[in-house]
């Protein structure tokens, strides 16, 4: 058999182990696997490739980002870009793809498989917002980093007696938010889910200052709303996949400006950014992708296709590619009530 394998969207730490094992695990059962370079650019006219082996892994279990390149190309978009991707899989002479990506990658994936060609997906994204599977690719590596950097702000924060705004990816969804704020102690959690508005934040800070609390840590997703922020214009930041580049909206940063106007007190914001997706991956992300692409490699060799290899009940489980991008996963009240039981 000859496998495309190709990633797709943001990256994220736990892609190369992925495809490390799809190599591995395809070789092994005597099949050649085709590295699609640049997500779906990959499998449009021009796009690269490259024939990947067993023997060249060396340190792609350990390497972040990924090593096949990404990028947010939607052949759904394009006129006639279903067709194309089919014609340039002829082309490589494919007979399946392992995609592994977000909602967006997969759900290219899941019109190429109602057009009869066969696709397994992987689960990646740092938002997870991934519907049924527990697990997406790069989310730990990405909330480790959060709850690091909660840590190096509580202390320069308490040093100086500061409230700190910390703002973090997340896309509509406040996962990376609400993790991070229990990971990294964080006395306050604002997310897409559950709106708050600037008084109630204002009085948090107070609160806590009155309280007897030298400093503050305040977590914010970037696609968090306030009732009475402006935040700044993500106008014409619109990618292929109709999602706006949010962090232009610079929520954590007016926030900070808006608390130290109102409260008075000293304080200073700073947005993660892209410090989340990169580095090496957590061992839950070299753990689970190795498992989940031995898994997807399986499921192709039996002929189950139109799946996505996610986790279920802490095991590997092909769940239709429809179902994990049915709907978007978000932050749950009682998840929230937890943080908010603590903090
Ligand atoms: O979807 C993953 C993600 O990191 C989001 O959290 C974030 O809004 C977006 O991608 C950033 O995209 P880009 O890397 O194109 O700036």
């Amino acid at each position: 058999m000859r496998i495309g394998v190709l990633t797709g969207g943001g990256d994220a730490a736990g892609l190369n182990p992925a495809i490390r094992a799809v190599v591995i695990a395809a070789d092994r059962a005597g099949s050649t696997v085709i590295g699609l370079h640049d997500g779906w650019a990959g499998l449009l006219e021009g796009g690269q490739s490259r024939t990947l082996h067993a023997s060249d892994l060396e340190g792609w279990l350990r390497a972040g980002g990924t090593l096949l390149g990404s990028s947010r190309t939607n052949p759904l978009a394009l006129e006639g870009g279903i067709d194309e991707v089919l014609a340039q899989a002829t082309a490589h002479q494919l007979d399946a793809l392992v995609a592994i990506g977000g909602d967006d990658t997969l759900s290219v994936a899941a019109a190429l498989c109602e057009h009869g060609f066969p696709v397994v997906g992987l689960p990646k994204t740092v938002d997870f917002d991934l519907a049924v599977t527990e697990y997406c690719i790069g989310f730990d590596s990405a909330v480790a980093i959060v709850a690091e950097a909660c840590d190096r702000l509580a202390t320069t924060g308490a040093s100086h007696h500061r409230t700190m705004v910390l703002e973090v990816m997340g896309r509509d969804t406040g996962w990376l938010a609400i993790m991070g704020a229990l990971a990294g102690g964080a006395d306050l959690a604002v997310l897409p889910e559950f709106p708050m508005d600037l008084g109630a934040i204002v009085d948090h800070a107070l609160a806590r200052r009155a309280g007897g609390h030298g400093s503050s840590l305040i977590l914010i997703a970037e696609g968090a709303t306030i009732e009475g922020l402006e935040t700044l214009s993500d106008e014409g930041s619109t990618d292929a996949f109709g999602h706006v580049a949010l962090a232009r909206r610079a929520v954590g940063e007016r926030l900070a400006d808006a608390l130290a106007g109102a409260t008075g007190l000293d304080t200073r914001a700073t947005a993660l950014g892209h410090v989340q997706r990169g580095g090496p991956p957590a061992a839950a992300d070299r753990i689970w992708p190795t498992r989940l692409g031995v898994a997807a490699v399986e499921s192709l060799m039996a002929g189950t296709f139109g799946v996505c290899l996610g986790v279920v009940s802490a095991q590997p489980r092909a769940v239709p590619l429809g179902d994990v991008v049915a709907f978007q996963k978000r932050v749950p009240a009682e998840l929230y009530a937890t943080f908010r039981a603590v903090s």
